[in-house]
């Protein structure tokens, strides 16, 4: 009879425009929280492609845009407030065209290549190892390379983590001298191959496993410089890969030549063939681009299966080397940069893979967003001397508490989001604990129109302390050169412990972190 007359009064309320506002409660599961959330989920990818690199982070040490050794330095401080742990490089697809001898010693001496993927431009090598190397010191992150398994060699690829870490007198260390840098660095984290099924030489899963070993077999780890070798795994949907090289590995005995296996998942709107413009788009299309992002969650739950299958002893990490949004490059922008602006809607999609990522941190241990600037889902934008931070860039920077804290997984049953026939779960959620004892929640709503209330019980010696919030007016705001910034994080006050249980109401299409402590 109570439900009749709550289903009743829900009727009327809809009728006359008013929502009603369940209140959602989020269980915390203490009991089975022991898990790190590795910081390099939050890891970055970054491509010769466009102006990621040339005009995003390197302008060269003759620009008069301000840099250190022709690095950015407006990119190298916003980047450093993100909290950036790693970076990859030089591709994507371009890695599989790049001769990294071609890329160091005197600039003036570097050949200059075509990058065939990306525009069909020229490209000087003027970034090469040694300029990467000294922007990951800059910003304190870990270099990941992904060496050239397509047109290259295992000579070649076994050479460069020769040069980068051996400390021991070679050929290559002795270039390395000669280049300037007597002292190795330490390269850790090394991708073989990129997308091999496709840019990266079209392979079957045979061909590729069977390259795979043999530079695997080469790249070697020097004194007190132990690898971490991440192979090619399936792009969106596609577990037929990863069965078939899982097999290979496990029948072969050679589940120990690498120590994680990447998943590149892209969020296309419209589909390949009209992706959707970036920012000027429908509700329909917001829930679908919402929809379309929350199936990351089965790939990785189907990959997972699949490696529990082939290797129910030894564990295989998951690296999302490459995750984002990918809409219709801006109108006026060159053909093949993938240049696009970044809305509110962005914001969305890297909150709920964050927190898909965080709650799935057992098994996925890096994910990169594609790309760090002016490419895909950009954290940054630049214009000549003009910089801008996007949406996405706020979401990072509001999650990043969670890096290397304790995952506490989370329980609840979502009120649906639904519009023309589309459904979704409207609230999104992750939980972490880190060293100090405080507890991070950051969630997001997804409904455009109705705000939640959320509950959850989180102990007597909790209090709430902070809270930041992400909205706009518009689901399509932006950020944009030469104007106040739109999309950015604000503090919550709104929220309040209360006989141990958080109360909070989640206001529509935003995004919260709170702290208890
Ligand atoms: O990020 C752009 C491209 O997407 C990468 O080069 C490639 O790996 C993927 O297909």
């Amino acid at each position: 009879m109570k439900n009749l007359r709550l289903v009743l009064l829900s009727v009327l309320f809809t009728l006359i425009g008013i929502s009603l506002n369940a209140q959602v409660k989020i269980s915390l599961d203490n009991k089975h929280s022991s898990q790190k959330i590795s910081k390099h989920i939050y890891g970055h990818f970054s491509e010769h492609l466009g102006n990621c690199i040339y005009g995003g982070i390197w302008v060269g040490e003759d620009s008069p845009i301000p840099n250190i050794n022709g690095i950015r330095s407006d990119v190298a401080d916003a980047l450093i407030e993100v909290g950036m742990p790693s970076l990859r490089w030089p591709g994507g697809c371009f890695a599989d065209e790049y001769h990294w001898k071609d890329g160091i010693g005197p600039k003036s001496e570097r050949p200059p290549m075509i990058n065939t993927h990306w525009g069909m431009v020229s490209e000087d090598n003027s970034f090469g190892t040694h300029e990467f190397l000294e922007l990951c010191e800059l910003l304190d992150c870990e270099p990941i390379f992904a060496g050239n398994m397509g047109s290259g060699t295992v000579r070649e690829m076994s050479e460069w983590v020769e040069y980068v870490n051996a400390d021991i007198k070679s050929p290559m260390t002795l270039l390395r001298e000669k280049n300037g840098h007597p002292d190795p660095w330490y390269v850790k984290y090394w991708n073989i191959g990129n997308e091999s099924w496709g840019c990266g030489g079209n392979m079957s899963a045979e061909d590729y496993f069977n390259n795979m070993v043999r530079y695997s077999t080469f790249l070697r780890s020097y004194p007190d410089k132990s690898l971490y070798k991440i192979i090619v795994g399936p792009g969106g949907s596609d577990p037929g890969w990863t069965e078939k090289l899982l097999k290979l590995a496990s029948e072969n005995r050679k589940m120990n030549m690498f120590n994680a296996i990447s998943m590149h998942y892209y969020t296309v709107p419209g589909g390949w063939a009209k992706k959707g413009s970036a920012t000027d788009f429908s509700e329909k299309e917001w829930i679908v681009t919402i929809h379309k992002a929350l199936g990351i969650e089965d790939e990785i739950e189907k990959n997972i299966e699949i490696f529990k299958k082939y290797s129910p002893r030894q564990k295989i990490d998951i690296a999302v080397d490459e995750w984002g949004c990918w809409h219709d490059q801006e109108p006026g922008s060159k053909n093949g940069f993938l240049y696009q602006q970044n809305t509110l809607r962005d914001a969305m999609v890297a909150a709920l893979s964050l927190n898909i990522f965080n709650n799935h941190c057992d098994w996925i241990k890096m994910a990169n967003i594609a790309q760090t600037i002016n490419v895909l889902q950009a954290m940054i934008l630049t214009n000549d001397e003009e910089i801008v931070k996007t949406p996405t860039y706020y979401v990072f920077k509001m999650y990043k508490l969670h890096q290397d804290a304790i995952l506490i997984p989370t329980e609840f049953e979502s009120p649906e989001y639904k519009f023309e026939g589309e459904s979704v779960p409207a609230i999104n959620i992750s939980a972490s604990k880190n060293e100090k004892g405080e507890v991070h929640f950051t969630l997001a709503n997804f409904d455009p129109l109705n705000s939640h209330q959320i509950e959850i019980p989180v102990g007597d010696d909790l209090n709430f302390s902070y809270g930041e919030i992400l909205t706009a007016e518009n689901m399509n705001d932006f950020n944009d050169f030469g104007e106040n910034e739109k999309v950015i994080t604000k503090e919550f006050k709104k929220a309040s412990v209360n006989k141990g249980t958080l109360l909070f109401e989640i206001p529509a299409k935003s995004i919260l972190m709170l702290e208890v402590k």
